[in-house]
């Protein structure tokens, strides 16, 4: 007996010969379109997956590899041009990347992104109170560790490693911190 041609599956059951001239011109087999479907869908999600896994995997390994050393050291402000209690804006590592120098009340400098570790806001700071606020949750951190006190923020601001030559205050590195 002769091979018979394989069946096609149309999506409303009735024969191909009944169906309109456009799907008779462009048959195409319900079944085995739905299968490669759920194929393109497996290849799909692994596909994803696996950007997602790669994804984490480097933000882990930027997370906790603490002080971003490629940085470089960029001079960012004279010491006296900031005073006690003043503090100011600059930029490090990037140029996108804003940051906040703060000089407390016993002189000592300290530097944060100013980018809130909750939704990125602009944190400003208030150096009587010794906190860092991010006005769009209500979120503070404390002046001295950047730590959060208080409001939806859970993670400490990057802080922005310093050092001191000749008058002059260098950005070294950005130290990331999970607590
Ligand atoms: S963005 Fe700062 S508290 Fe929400």
């Amino acid at each position: 007996m002769p091979d018979q041609p394989p069946r096609v599956l149309t999506p409303d059951g009735r024969p191909p010969e009944d169906q309109p001239a456009w799907r008779r011109d462009f048959p195409i087999d319900t079944a085995e379109d739905a299968y490669v479907a759920r194929r393109d869908f497996t290849k799909f999600m692994v596909l994803i997956s696996g950007s997602f896994v790669a994804g984490q995997a480097w933000i882990a390994l930027k997370t906790l590899g603490g002080t971003d050393a490629a940085s470089g050291s960029r001079a960012i402000a004279r010491v006296d041009e900031i005073a006690l209690g003043q503090a100011a804006v600059f930029h490090y590592p990037g140029e996108h990347d804003s940051c906040l120098l703060v000089r407390a009340p016993d002189g000592q400098f300290l530097a944060y992104s100013n980018k809130c570790s909750h939704l990125s806001c602009p944190v400003t700071p208030d150096v009587k109170a010794g906190t860092l606020n991010c006005p769009c949750h209500h979120g503070y951190f404390d002046l001295a560790t950047g730590r959060p006190l208080a409001g939806p923020p859970r993670r400490p601001l990057p802080r922005i490693l310093l050092e001191i030559r000749d008058g002059t205050i260098y950005a070294t590195g950005v130290e990331e911190r999970m607590a």
